[in-house]
């Protein structure tokens, strides 16, 4: 099937490359002229597990094309995927003047019958207007007559597993009230759809919602479990304890309740703010995503605080090691980032860091540029040296086991501050190393 896919981002890139891998044959539309030409030369923008191979071999093959036309990209498919970014608006709300200008695109350059698919995450309403503005179009062109449908088809892939995510989809939403969009749809996903049904047909604007009620769920677990770890943390209790407790229930399960410093991403925090603001103009009330939002906000700060609480607000003449600063592992995007709101607090205080992280060291860099207090190691044992303390802000595999005996003796005050509880307290305090994380009680060697 003839595919083109508006917006090269994560969402665009990914889906566009797991479309070719099948067979179809799939053409990546996006403004950004260099994003394209460097595409076409194999140059990938984004860090994804597997997905180099998976555009640099359909690319090859002739099923993966990159054009900065808008109207050969119009010409091209029969679907048309618009996968190009919702930011958010001063008040939370996405702003979908991208979505439209696709919309406009196609409306003006169609010539054919088409089946336009939203996939960004638009708010509820967004896939009626795209229609209104493809409609006013063809008005204008006299082309009234032209058939086309606009279905809702929300992406559920995470960073770090987006490639698997895309090709092992768990479940595809399909939002249309049309037959003919619906047997286009299945047709276009047969290939993904194998052993169980993974397709959920439904109204649009219930397709719409479920995105934002499935990552809004999700934070919520989240910041429940922040919660759960801060009154752990004042009733001496161990959340991670609490955590096996409490996951044994399979009706709670075990995924999504790990506490930490707060959830990151270009996802939850966008749409936990996009849906209050959604809901704000529909007036529904809605607390529990406003509490949701504010646990999260006060949990970037945390790990910020349990430092300058050991160091009794002395850091203006202490140098950090930090651990980790993509928001979580396996990517190298920082966007809304925990590691970001403990940086900026830290240089806030007059402190300096030494920085290591597997994959998101460029972008840092790009985010911060060069200034004296950051300083970015090549390894994670090289972040030691001259260090007060060590920060741990993201999970990284290659962090789960460290030379505790070094660690120890490279930092001038043996405390690590670990925002993901990646160890067993007495493993650290045989070292005699101070660890304090979250939700746990303190253990001094
Ligand atoms: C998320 C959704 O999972 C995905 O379905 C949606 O399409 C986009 O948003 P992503 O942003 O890639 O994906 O990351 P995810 O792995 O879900 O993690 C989000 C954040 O939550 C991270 O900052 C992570 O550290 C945090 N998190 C996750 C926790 O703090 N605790 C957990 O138990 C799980």
């Amino acid at each position: 099937m003839k595919i083109s896919v508006f917006g090269i981002g994560y969402v665009g890139l990914v889906q566009a490359a797991a479309l070719a891998e099948v067979g179809h044959d799939v053409l990546c539309v996006d403004i950004d002229a260099a994003r394209v030409e460097a595409l076409e030369q194999g140059i990938i923008p984004i860090y994804e597990p597997g997905l180099e191979r998976l555009v640099v071999e359909n690319h090859g093959a002739g099923r993966l094309r990159f054009t900065a036309d808008p109207e050969e990209g119009v010409q091209h498919g029969y679907v048309q995927i618009i996968a190009v970014g919702t930011p958010p608006m001063e008040d939370g709300s996405a702003n979908t003047r991208y979505v439209m200008a696709v919309a406009g695109a196609i409306g003006r350059a169609m010539t054919s019958e088409k089946i336009v698919v939203s996939k960004s995450t638009v708010p509820v309403g967004t896939c009626d207007e795209i229609h209104e503005t493809i409609t006013a179009e063809l008005d204008r062109r006299a082309l009234r007559a032209l058939g086309f449908h606009v279905v809702s088809n929300p992406e559920f892939l995470k960073e770090g597993s987006a490639v698997s995510d895309c090709m092992k989809p768990d479940r595809i939403i399909i939002g249309t009230d049309s037959a003919d969009a619906e047997a286009v749809m299945r047709e276009l996903y047969a290939p993904f759809n194998r052993n169980h049904e993974k397709m959920i047909f439904m109204d649009v604007r219930s397709a719409e919602l479920t995105k934002y009620a499935a990552n809004c769920m999700l934070a919520t677990k989240i910041s429940f479990m922040n919660e759960m770890a801060s009154i752990a943390h004042l009733l001496g209790a161990d959340i991670e304890q609490v955590r096996l407790g409490i996951g044994s229930d399979p009706r709670i399960g075990y995924d999504f309740i790990y506490p930490g410093i707060g959830y990151g991403g270009s996802c939850f925090p966008k749409d936990v703010r996009a849906l209050i603001a959604t809901a704000a103009k529909a007036g529904a009330e809605v607390n529990i995503l406003k509490a949701v939002n504010q646990r999260n906000d006060a949990q970037k700060r945390l790990l910020f605080e349990l430092v300058q609480q050991r160091f009794e607000g002395q850091l203006s003449d202490k140098t950090f090691a930090v651990w980790g600063l993509a928001f979580k592992p396996n990517t190298n995007d920082m966007r809304e980032a925990p590691a970001r709101v403990l940086l900026e607090a830290l240089w806030d205080a007059g402190a300096r860091v030494r920085a290591y992280d597997p994959q998101a060291m460029n972008e840092c860099a790009r985010i911060y540029g060069e200034r004296p207090e950051l300083v970015f190691c090549d390894t994670k044992e090289h972040a030691l040296c001259g260090a007060d303390a060590l920060i741990i802000a993201t999970e990284w595999k290659s962090f789960r086991a460290p030379d505790f005996a070094l660690v120890r003796k490279a930092l001038r005050t043996p405390i690590i501050f670990d925002g993901r509880n990646l160890y067993n307290a007495k493993q650290v305090a045989v070292h005699g190393l101070e660890y304090r994380s979250i939700g746990r009680p303190e253990t001094i060697p």
